[in-house]
């Protein structure tokens, strides 16, 4: 079994790099299929989505095709939520347009509804979400995705942009932490 060692710990391989490949291409073509007129604009959520947004929009043929790169800056905010998430880099005007967000993964889903409501203020014509992994089961908010590469568990993966305390991003393959050590 293709093992990697991050830090303090063993991950175990989960999907290989051409079965991810596959997903994506097959994403890809549905989106020039069912975005074929909408002139679309990717928003690719930095750092995790860096390779899926790179693996999928070199298969774009949407004429119109743009691409804007985000980042979600969260700090500690003096609000009783506790947590303040600002969006960093987003130049474009989004109002009317087919806004695809771009993620690696979506998890508990937090992350993504901030996102979505933040965008929504925006006033897009529509608001698509892609996301390479989705984790269902972690689920605390409900998130319409409309493009997904894998459901997975719960467990913590690394790789395909994805680290373990700035750890693995650039493996090619994903990995699952290793629950028995
Ligand atoms: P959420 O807000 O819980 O959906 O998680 C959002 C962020 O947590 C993702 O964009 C990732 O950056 C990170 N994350 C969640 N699960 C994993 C994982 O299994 N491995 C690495 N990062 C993760
Ligand atoms: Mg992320």
């Amino acid at each position: 079994m293709k093992t990697v060692t991050l830090h303090d710990k063993t991950f175990l391989l989960l999907l290989r790099a051409a079965d991810i490949d596959r997903a994506i291409a097959g994403m890809a073509e549905r989106m020039n299929r069912e975005l074929r007129d909408a002139r679309p604009l990717f928003l690719v959520i930095l750092n995790g989505a860096f390779m899926f947004a790179s693996d999928l929009i070199k298969q774009i043929t949407v004429p119109g095709t743009q691409i804007s790169f985000v980042k979600v800056a969260s700090y500690s905010g003096t609000r009783s939520s506790g947590e303040v998430r600002e969006l960093i880099g987003l130049n474009e005007d989004l109002a009317g347009r087919t806004v695809v967000i771009l993620e690696d993964i979506i998890d508990t889903g937090r992350s993504m509804a901030h996102l979505l409501d933040h965008l929504r203020g925006k006033h897009p014509d529509r608001l698509l979400v892609a996301t390479l992994f989705h984790k269902p089961a972690a689920a605390e908010c409900h998130i319409p995705v409309d493009y997904c590469g894998f459901p997975l568990g719960n467990d913590f993966i690394v790789g395909r942009g994805l680290d373990y305390d700035g750890l693995g991003r650039n493996l090619p393959d994903l990995y699952v932490l290793n629950p028995t050590v």
